[in-house]
C-alpha cells in the first residue's frame, strides 16, 4: 500500500471540481490517496471517499490573520494532511525553514498529517545533499509522529524531466538515513501514470506527490489503481 498525495493545483471550473469527485469515487484503490485542493474549494468535497487535505496553512492556531487559513479550522473542514513549505510556498512566497518548522508544530498540535516538501532548486543540483539537510535541520532531533515527507527536486517540478534512477535512490537513501526508516517518504517532480510504477518499485519510496497529472482525471485513475 503506497500513499498518492494529489497537489490538485486547480484554478478552472466547478464543474470539473464536481465530475474529479465522481469519477474518483467510482474507483477503487487499495492504497492510500489523499487529494489537496486550494482552500476555497475544500468545501466543495464534502462527499469525497478519499482523504482530503490542504495545500498550506498558516503557522498558528486560529485568530485575526485576514486572509490565512487556520489549521483548526482545516481541520475542522474535514482535512486530515496538510501540505508544508511546497517549493512554491518556498520560491514565490519566500517561506523559510523558521516558519515551515513553524506551521508543522502547529499542524501537529491540530492532529493534522503534515507533508513536508524539501528538495533542491536545478541551481543546486550539485548540492542537494547540503540543501536537503539544511530543509531538514529542524526536524531532526523532534519526534515526527505521524509527519510525512516529499523529496520533489524543484527542477523536475512542472518540466517532464525525472531524476535518474541512481539520482532517486541515492536520495532516498540520504534522506531516510536522516530521518530514520519508519518515516514515510514521498516522491514528486513530473511523475505520470507512464513513470509511477517505475519509481514506486525503487526502495524506500513510500508514494507519490503528483501535481499536473492529478489534474486528468483518467491519469490520476491509472495511479491510484497501481
Ligand atoms: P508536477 O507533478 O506537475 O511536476 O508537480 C509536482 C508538484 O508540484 C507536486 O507537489
Amino acid at each position: 500500500m503506497k500513499i498518492i498525495v494529489a497537489n490538485w493545483k486547480m484554478n478552472g471550473d466547478l464543474r470539473f471540481v464536481d465530475k474529479f469527485i465522481e469519477e474518483i469515487n467510482s474507483i477503487k484503490s487499495k492504497n492510500i490517496v489523499v487529494v489537496c485542493p486550494q482552500t476555497a474549494l475544500i468545501g466543495r468535497f464534502y462527499n469525497f471517499h478519499y482523504h482530503l487535505g490542504a495545500q498550506n496553512c498558516f503557522c498558528v492556531e486560529n485568530g485575526a490573520f485576514t486572509g490565512e487559513n487556520s489549521p483548526k479550522l482545516l481541520k475542522q473542514m474535514g482535512c486530515k494532511y496538510v501540505i508544508i513549505g511546497h517549493s512554491e510556498r518556498r520560491m514565490i512566497f519566500n517561506e523559510q525553514d523558521d516558519l515551515i518548522f513553524q506551521k508543522w508544530k502547529v499542524a501537529t498540535d491540530q492532529k493534522l498529517i503534515p507533508i513536508v516538501c524539501i528538495g533542491e532548486t536545478l541551481e543546486n543540483r550539485n548540492n542537494w545533499k547540503k540543501v536537503i539537510s539544511k530543509q531538514l535541520n529542524l526536524f531532526l532531533d523532534k519526534p515526527l509522529g505521524n509527519t510525512i515527507f516529499a523529496y520533489e527536486p524543484i527542477w523536475s517540478i512542472g518540466t517532464g524531466i525525472i531524476p535518474a534512477d541512481n539520482e532517486i535512490i541515492s536520495a532516498f537513501e540520504f534522506i531516510k538515513d536522516l530521518l530514520g526508516q519508519r518515516i514515510p517518504l514521498l516522491y514528486g517532480g513530473s511523475v505520470d501514470s507512464k513513470n509511477a510504477r517505475s519509481i514506486l518499485s525503487f526502495n524506500n519510496i513510500d508514494g507519490l506527490l503528483i501535481g499536473r497529472a492529478s489534474l486528468k482525471i483518467s491519469e490520476f485513475k491509472k495511479i491510484i489503481q497501481i
